[in-house]
This record gives C-alpha cells, sequence and structure tokens, in this order.
C-alpha cells in the first residue's frame, strides 16, 4: 500500500532525516511539502524543503505557508539548534525550482478535496498551516485519511519544562487542530526522545550514501553541538523522523488514545494535556515506542539512498 503524504515542515535538521525518509521509503508518496516557521522562516522553510527534495532526485510541489503563529507574539527561529539557513554550519542551497504561488494552507485544501481519503497529513513543525486549512475549508477533517504530528507530550517539555518547541511556536493553532475530528497521531516527546542516534550512526550513513546519509552527517554536527551543550552528551533526538516512521511501522509503537487540549496562555502555554470536554475527539498517542527498531528502521532507509 503506497502512503499519499504532504509533510509540513520547518526544515530544520531532523526535518530533513524525516523527509529523506519519507522520500526514499518505496510505500511513501510526498505529493507534496509546505513550508512554516519555526527552526527557520517560512521563506527559508519553503526553500529547503525544495532543496532536499532536489537533493534526493524528486519532483516535489512545495507550497510556501505562516510565517508567525495565529495569536502569540512570534517566538523567534531555532537558528540555535538548526542553523541560521537551517542545515547546522552550510550556507544556504541554491535550488532549481520554485515554490507554488499557491499559499500552503490552500494547497493542502486542493490536495485533500482531490484526493478525498488518500491524503495523510505530517505536520513536523508549528500547526499553523493545518490550522488554517481547517479555518479554510473545515470540511478536509472528514476527508483527510490521517493526520501525524510531531509535537507536544504528555509527560514532557523541550523548549519549556512544560512545552513541546512545534505546539509552544503555536498553541492555538495545535488546540484547532487537536479539536477537529479527524484520526490524530501525536508523536510527541513521549516516543520521540527515547529515539536517539549517535555520531558514529552518523557517521556510517555519511560513508555509505555520501549524497543522502553525507548531507545529513554534516548537517547533524551543528544539532550534535546542541545536544552536547544543552544535554551534555553528544547525538540527538530522532523527533521528526519518528513520526513519519510511526506511519510505515506502528507495529514499534504502544499507542494510547486520549482527547487532548492545548494550554495557550501562562507558565505552561504550548503543553498538550488531556482533555475532560466531552465534546472533543480522542486522538493516538503513542506513549512507548521499540526505539531500536525505529532508529533502525530509519538508519536503513538512508542506507538505501546513494
Ligand atoms: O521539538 C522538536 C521539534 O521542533 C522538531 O520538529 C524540530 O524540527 C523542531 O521543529
Ligand atoms: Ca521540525
Amino acid at each position: 500500500m503506497t502512503h499519499k503524504i504532504i509533510i509540513d515542515t520547518d526544515p530544520g535538521i531532523d526535518d530533513a532525516m524525516a523527509i529523506f525518509y519519507a522520500a526514499l521509503h518505496p510505500d511513501i508518496d510526498i505529493v507534496g511539502m509546505t513550508g512554516v516557521f519555526g527552526n527557520v522562516t517560512a521563506d527559508i522553510a519553503a526553500r529547503n524543503a525544495i532543496v532536499l527534495a532536489e537533493r534526493v532526485k524528486q519532483t516535489i510541489p512545495v507550497a510556501k505557508g505562516a510565517n508567525a503563529p495565529l495569536v502569540i507574539a512570534p517566538n523567534g527561529v531555532s537558528d540555535y539548534v538548526h542553523g541560521t539557513e537551517g542545515f547546522g554550519t552550510m550556507p544556504a542551497q541554491s535550488i532549481t525550482g520554485q515554490p507554488l504561488d499557491e499559499p500552503a494552507h490552500e494547497f493542502i485544501c486542493r490536495m485533500i478535496n482531490e484526493h478525498q481519503n488518500e491524503i495523510i497529513l505530517c505536520p513536523i513543525g508549528p500547526l499553523t498551516n493545518i490550522a488554517m486549512a481547517l479555518e479554510h475549508d473545515p470540511s478536509i477533517a472528514a476527508k483527510t485519511k490521517a493526520v501525524y504530528i510531531m509535537g507536544g507530550g504528555l509527560d514532557k517539555g523541550n523548549v519549556t519544562e512544560h512545552a513541546e518547541a512545534n505546539i509552544w511556536n503555536d498553541p492555538h493553532a495545535a488546540d484547532i487542530v487537536f479539536a477537529a475530528d479527524w484520526d490524530i497521531t501525536m508523536v510527541g516527546l513521549d516516543v520521540t526522545t527515547r529515539v536517539q542516534c549517535s555520531p558514529a550512526d552518523f557517521d556510517r550513513i555519511g560513508a555509505s550514501t555520501p549524497i543522502i546519509g553525507g548531507f545529513l552527517n554534516e548537517a547533524v554536527q551543528f544539532y550534535f553541538d546542541f545536544y552536547a551543550s544543552h544535554y551534555g552528551k553528544r547525538g540527538c533526538d530522532m523527533h521528526d523522523p519518528t513520526a513519519i516512521i510511526a506511519i510505515t511501522d506502528p507495529q514499534y509503537f504502544i499507542i494510547e488514545t486520549h482527547a487532548l487540549e492545548v494550554i495557550v496562555e501562562g507558565a505552561r502555554s504550548g503543553q498538550t494535556v488531556r482533555s475532560t470536554d466531552p465534546s472533543r475527539p480522542k486522538h493516538k498517542v503513542p506513549m512507548d515506542v521499540d526505539a531500536k527498531g525505529v532508529k533502525q528502521r530509519f538508519l536503513s532507509m538512508i542506507e538505501t539512498g546513494f
């Protein structure tokens, strides 16, 4: 079975890992990508999505999306984690293609309406484009096959004690997305922080596939520097690829179901919590993971590259 996916992304080093995994997977067809602010600006996000598509030799439509959250003032880009151009110390990469003229939220709605019950949305950045798409055409919730989000977490935060970065960057958008009645899997920090790679893992894929693994190995050194200075260990969490691997390899995840809501103000802004509101739909929340299985799946898929 081929999964038709739209990746909504802020590339971003772990976004690059996720996009390469998806592009190389024989059962995934990336039918579009949409750029959003987060790790980088929306302009850089769209450009970097094209950089990654061209590097993996695929022609994928890319639409530019939101450059700011719906309500709160922007928190600022995460250049201290991903580098000023998104891929560590690499300078801006040139591209041949260009983003579509169509804005991201309209592209998402058009694609879902043209391919009803076929599209899986994979947001791996702030949820602004997805909330804007829902507001533009609420009927898309019933026509979307599934939504796999990298974001949130029920037991931990990363950018604050309580909040995960993608949700913290636009808590109002995330709350709109979790309130909608569609099939969401929230792949959050509960599982993504357990899937970790080391410098040796990236050295190996860098040597075996210089164009794909080599690019990741060069970019990830900056990410390792961040983890070393913040967590005292040279390695990294595999946030965004874990969300895509949840689509292709659900057997690695132990999933609970919970209605979810997002705290949108105060010290806990951006925290995802279980909701007691009976009107809220229940969503899937992986709470445990076969971390070695997911990591091996990622590394072996990149090793099918070039
Ligand atoms: O908290 C991790 C998430 O924030 C990942 O999507 C990473 O790329 C950043 O956007
Ligand atoms: Ca991301």
